[in-house]
């Protein structure tokens, strides 16, 4: 089927188009690879068959049903240097260059800042809409601009960073202008000279286990890579969309009465809040492993579940929603997915 000068597909199946890996197909699907398709997407989105819903690398989308709508793959690729100067440079990136491919390209140039993010799954213009973060390092940092086409006027448009919202897994992208615009690019500031975040986590003791007082650039996030692989499952190997649920933030009172019934809770300072591992609550209340229909909890990281044995959406819903009962039953707590249902 022709719409404008764009080619829609119908009864394509998005096994492979989601990290997930889940046996389900969308009605119609239409892939655009440069701007100029994206835009023309944009002019015609109102013909196009309703829902849509825009994927990028699909790492953070589960599908629970087969989609009755049109999938839109953005899949437009490119790296620009636009500015350079004594300590910053600016790289323009098309939001359907790949996320970790991205990070090697600036690790190798020494570009400061995306290191502690390597071996995210997931495209360029995914990245800001839910401000990925991982090591002690957000995206958000590094974002100067975020490009996108405006699907209700029709138009080119720029956001600074600061009018981005970011949050903790959160922007703007995900709120006020959910489903009105398609992410066509970002911008990043990076560092030519920055300096190396090793505080979060088991870093420090991992560069020490290799023998490394001062790590180079390379030497962090291959580091980074070691950690990501003993602790989350590679989704080329098993379906999995990284963590499930956000780790939730509590206000200080909250968090004391929490640490007196539970002395070993893990939490780490918000602002004047706290934010409570997730991980360490499912991991307290014994899912590590445990299964559920094709579905389980990962063994490694609680936070994580897998697509064990050709698990349908649905599967991995109902054990999340286990999962959610339990932990509200018993540190009457309500966690929020990260995870994307369509
Ligand atoms: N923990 C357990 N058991 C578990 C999991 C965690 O006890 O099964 C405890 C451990 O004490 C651990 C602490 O929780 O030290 C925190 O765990 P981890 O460092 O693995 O981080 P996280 O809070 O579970 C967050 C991000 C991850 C990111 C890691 C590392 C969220 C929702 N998740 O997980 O992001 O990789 O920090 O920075 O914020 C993702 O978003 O898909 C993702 C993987």
């Amino acid at each position: 089927m022709k719409i404008g000068k764009l080619l829609i597909h119908k009864n394509k199946s998005l096994k492979s188009l989601h990290t997930f890996g889940c046996e389900v197909s969308s009605k119609f699907f239409l892939e655009l690879n440069t701007l100029e398709e994206i835009r023309e997407c944009a002019k015609h989105i109102k013909e196009i068959p309703q829902p849509v819903y825009f994927l990028g690398g699909g790492a953070n989308s589960l599908f629970i049903k087969n989609f009755s709508g049109t999938v839109i793959h953005v899949y437009n690729k490119g790296v620009e240097l636009i500015e350079e100067n004594d300590k910053e440079v600016f790289l323009r990136v098309q939001a359907g260059e790949d996320w970790d491919d991205f990070v090697r390209f600036c690790v190798q140039k020494e570009y400061y800042g995306l290191e502690n993010l390597a071996a995210i799954p997931g495209q360029v213009g995914a990245a800001p809409i839910q401000n990925i973060g991982a090591y002690g390092v957000e995206v958000k940092d590094y974002i100067h601009e975020v490009h996108y086409v405006d699907l209700i006027e029709g138009k080119s448009c720029v956001l600074g960073n600061s009018d981005c919202n970011f949050g903790y897994r959160d922007s703007i992208f995900k709120q006020e202008m959910r489903g009105q615009f398609i992410i066509t690019g970002v911008t990043f500031r990076l560092l030519k000279n920055g300096k190396l975040k090793t505080e979060y986590g088991t870093i420090k003791q991992e560069l020490n286990n290799q023998g490394i007082v001062a790590p180079t650039i390379a030497q962090l996030s291959d580091t980074i890579r070691k950690i990501r692989a003993s602790k989350l499952p590679d989704p080329k190997e098993v379906g999995n969309g990284g963590s499930f649920f956000k780790n939730p933030i509590v206000t200080m009172s909250r968090f004391e009465e929490l640490k007196k019934q539970y002395p070993e809770i893990v939490a780490y300072k918000n602002g004047d809040k706290m934010k409570i591992a997730a991980g360490w609550m499912i991991d307290h209340l014994k899912w590590k492993g445990r299964e559920y229909k094709g579905a389980a909890v990962h063994t490694q990281q609680a936070l994580v579940l897998i697509n064990k044995n050709n698990a349908s959406g649905k599967d991995i819903v109902e054990l999340s929603q286990m999962i959610q009962e339990d932990v509200q039953k018993h540190f009457g707590i309500s966690l929020e997915t990260e995870v994307q249902f369509c």
